[in-house]
């Protein structure tokens, strides 16, 4: 059992504060790179400081404090000229590391004062990378952004959803190392949802866990499966330090604040043979609601809203120090030991895991992946079937499974990518 002060440290992301300062060493992703297309300015929340993104006209990114270093006006109004964000309040303008550019009505008062030499702003850098935008608010000299391995990867729809979710990042995460949950929050409960129709999913009749240089792998054997099966022999990773990937998709859990977290999900589809080669000018990304409006419940229909269900019905910040962990949770008891060790290490200006600084090493970045043949050399569409009902986790899909609310036009966009409407006009055979 954790004590309240052990809860404390795990859940805080403060700066300042010993997991707010582990935290800080880890680029976290915060936006999709083409939400910059769309809008010039993002006001965001990162590990409780108000913050905000935007692109200059040279391409470079910013993220800055939200307020502005004259007076504190809010600086997700301002708008982006040459290489700066220049404020709507009085005119300054900022760049990406902080310096001040300009200070309109200072220089025509006092040019000789060169006041804007003498003032700063807050500012973090940032990276694209897989269609995503990272921050990096730790210390120098600052990591490489990770190339996990499934960023390198060709012939994939990729997609990228965001939600907000009312709750601790801590449980979130710990939701990454929990194998058993999959067979009661995901398949047994969707059952009892969909009337009780078809088989009983399998029981897990064995867990295990490994730890590795990136983070945890779980195993599980589940019932009428046996050892040499790759849920076993590879299994999942629980990605150090807050994320879970699966093999096809990574979910990260990025702290907003001590209250809130960024589900930040990235899917990757392998299309068929036949539709090779596949690229995306543009990595299409979409926000899912998690409520339903009409009942003022959660939703329930997808696999991570079931997830989502679980973490915010936990409470805000769920206390470790009224529960019972059972054989279950192994991994999770692993996991927070890791966690506060590493805080500590911290603490003494150590190195924490899986920062990469090496170029040659972040070339790719290989992660355990159950059937990696399917998603680098793909599959035809005509053993497309076959595979659906044998390679966890990777079959081909037809809809998104994950999370409600795909805007239209993706599932379209996703459904040519695939080649499924040429399949529908096909005749039956
Ligand atoms: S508050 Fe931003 S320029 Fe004055
Ligand atoms: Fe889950």
């Amino acid at each position: 059992m954790l004590s309240e002060e052990q809860n404390r440290t795990l859940t805080q992301v403060g700066a300042g504060t010993p997991m707010g300062e582990l935290l800080r060493r880890y680029w976290m992703p915060i936006a999709a790179v083409a939400e910059l297309d769309d809008k010039t300015t993002k006001p965001l929340r990162l590990l409780g400081e108000d913050l905000v993104l935007y692109r200059d006209q040279g391409g470079t990114y910013g993220l800055l404090d939200r307020h502005c270093a004259h007076r504190r006006a809010d600086l997700s109004y301002g708008w982006v000229e040459g290489c700066g964000l220049r404020c709507h309040y009085h005119g300054w303008v900022w760049d990406h590391t902080g310096k001040c550019l300009q200070q309109p009505f200072e220089e025509v008062a006092n040019p000789e004062a060169r006041f804007k030499d003498r003032v700063r702003i807050k500012a973090y850098p940032v990276e694209a990378k897989a269609g995503l935008l990272w921050a990096y608010m730790g210390p120098p000299p600052v990591p490489l952004v990770p190339t996990w391995e499934p960023f390198t990867w060709r012939n994939g729809f990729v997609q990228i959803v965001f939600s907000e979710i009312p709750c601790n990042w801590f449980q979130c995460q710990e939701n990454s190392i929990d194998p058993v949950h999959f067979e009661w929050l995901h398949s047994n409960w969707t059952r009892v949802l969909q009337g009780n129709e078809g088989p009983k999913p399998p029981t897990h009749l064995k867990i295990g866990f490994d730890e590795f240089e990136y983070g945890f792998v779980y195993r599980r054997v589940l019932e009428g499966q046996s050892e040499s099966n790759e849920l076993w022999t590879v299994g999942r990773t629980c990605l150090w330090p807050n994320c879970l990937f699966t093999g096809g998709h990574f979910e990260w859990r990025v702290p907003i604040d001590d209250e809130n977290m960024l589900s930040v999900g990235w899917f990757f589809d392998r299309v068929p043979n036949e539709m090779e080669p596949f690229t995306q000018d543009r990595i299409p990304y979409w926000y899912s609601p998690i409520d339903d409006a009409r009942t003022g419940r959660w939703i329930t229909t997808h696999v991570m809203n079931q997830d989502f269900v679980a973490w915010v019905g936990q409470g805000v910040l769920s206390d470790r120090t009224q529960e019972h962990l059972g054989e279950s949770d192994r991994g999770i008891i692993i996991m927070r030991k890791r966690m506060l060790e590493q805080v500590e290490l911290v603490a003494r200006s150590g190195e924490p895991k899986a920062v990469i600084r090496d170029p040659a090493q972040n070339a790719c970045v290989r992660l355990p992946i159950i059937g990696r043949e399917y998603f680098v050399g793909g599959y035809s569409r005509a053993d497309s079937d076959e595979r659906r009902g044998r390679t966890p986790g990777s079959p081909p899909r037809k809809d998104f499974p994950f999370l409600a609310g795909q805007p239209e036009e993706i599932r379209q966009a996703f459904r040519r990518a695939m080649g499924l409407d040429a399949e529908r006009q096909m005749p039956p055979d």
